[in-house]
């Protein structure tokens, strides 16, 4: 209901230019929830793509008017009548032809001057930006903030009103990179390192979503952004950089520690815990899947298929691909993990903050 009041406030308010844009953007998308709109600018870097797009916006609506204006009035004005004689034949005519070639290159050449000072300004590295290295999996996001030493899967944080360095690749094949609240998409290629510049004018969640068509789950590439205070964000590195939280001796958690290590699961075959060490010494480490370190602070599952809960991520480590077919996590049978064990493994992985 607060999307369509959305909607309605977007018909009402504004003109075709965001209509057009909500429209296109799906008002609430098929993430749910918060509206993942190129309207709603919380960044300097989708401020000067809307500032380019809308008075080029505008251009196209005066000249859709004049040029559709100029076709109606000939059909009504010459329309036959009853009793004219067939009008002269002609074959081309040379003014009507040079005049509409140039007006549109005219049109074009004006255009192509804001456009590329913003690109040009888009692509300008700001002075000693915070950087987040981000890689592109099929069908996930890893983010990895390597000079404070971890990494972390599908939720990005970064500090408001600080300029933030996305530098990217992949490593499968073409993603693309695209939070329209915050800034405009740029590709994630393998084997090349792509760059987006951006500012967070606001704080909160921001939702984003893989723009380039990656294969089945292209879908379900969603990712999220929460921009923090400064001070919030210095305390959610300490967080990270201090590993997972070691749970108390004799609890459901720590016995679910024990089943993320064990045979049946080997959750740590493919998924790292910073921090985490088996009774016998064995270390989550792998990167084959998401790091897990907080995965109980984040608000999505399977890059954003599911909504964090318990039960769902319970359903999701039975089987991954009921809601994400094609995922490279193999199911979990009863005879892999027991019921018991799997209420364990969840109250584990859900504790880690
Ligand atoms: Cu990754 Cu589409």
């Amino acid at each position: 209901m607060a999307d369509l009041i959305r909607c309605r406030r977007g018909i009402v308010l504004g003109t075709l230019a965001p209509l057009l844009t909500l429209v296109l953007a799906g008002c609430s998308g098929i993430t749910g929830g918060e509206v993942q709109s190129a309207n709603e600018l919380a960044g300097d870097n989708a401020r000067s793509i809307w500032n380019l797009f809308v008075p080029i916006f505008w251009l196209s609506v005066v000249i859709f008017v004049l040029v559709q204006g100029a076709l109606i009035y000939a059909v009504i004005k010459f329309r036959a009548k009853e009793g004219d004689p067939v009008p002269a034949q002609l074959h081309g005519n040379t003014k009507v032809e040079v005049a509409w070639t140039i007006a549109p290159a005219i049109i074009l050449a004006v255009i192509l001057v804001p456009t590329i000072t913003t690109i040009a300004s888009l692509a300008e590295e700001p002075d000693d930006p915070y950087v987040v290295d981000v890689v592109g999996h099929q069908w996930w996001w890893e983010f990895d903030y390597q000079d404070e030493g971890f990494k972390t899967g599908n939720v990005m944080h970064i500090p408001v009103d600080q300029p933030v360095e996305v530098r990217m690749t992949a490593s499968d094949v073409i993603h693309s990179f695209y939070a329209p609240n915050l800034f405009g998409k740029q590709d994630l290629i393998p084997g090349r390192t792509t760059h987006i510049y951006f500012t967070a004018e606001e704080t909160g969640e921001f939702y984003g979503q893989c723009y380039e068509f990656c294969g089945v789950q292209h879908a379900n590439m969603h990712f999220r952004i929460m921009v923090h205070e400064q001070d919030e964000f210095d305390e959610w590195i300490a967080s990270q950089q201090e590993g997972a939280i070691e749970p108390e001796p004799d609890t459901i958690e720590a016995e679910g520690k024990e089943v993320f290590f064990q045979q049946g699961a080997a959750c740590h075959a493919c998924h790292a815990i910073d921090g985490a060490v088996a009774e016998d010494g064995t270390e989550a480490v792998a990167e084959v899947g998401p790091n897990l370190t907080n995965l109980g602070d984040r608000p999505i599952l399977g890059a954003g298929s599911l909504e964090n809960t318990p039960e769902n991520l319970r359903d999701w480590i039975r089987d991954p691909h009921e809601s994400k077919p094609g995922n490279e996590m193999p199911a979990f049978s009863e005879s892999q993990i027991s019921d018991e064990d799997l209420d364990a493994l969840v109250a584990y992985l859900s504790s880690l903050r």
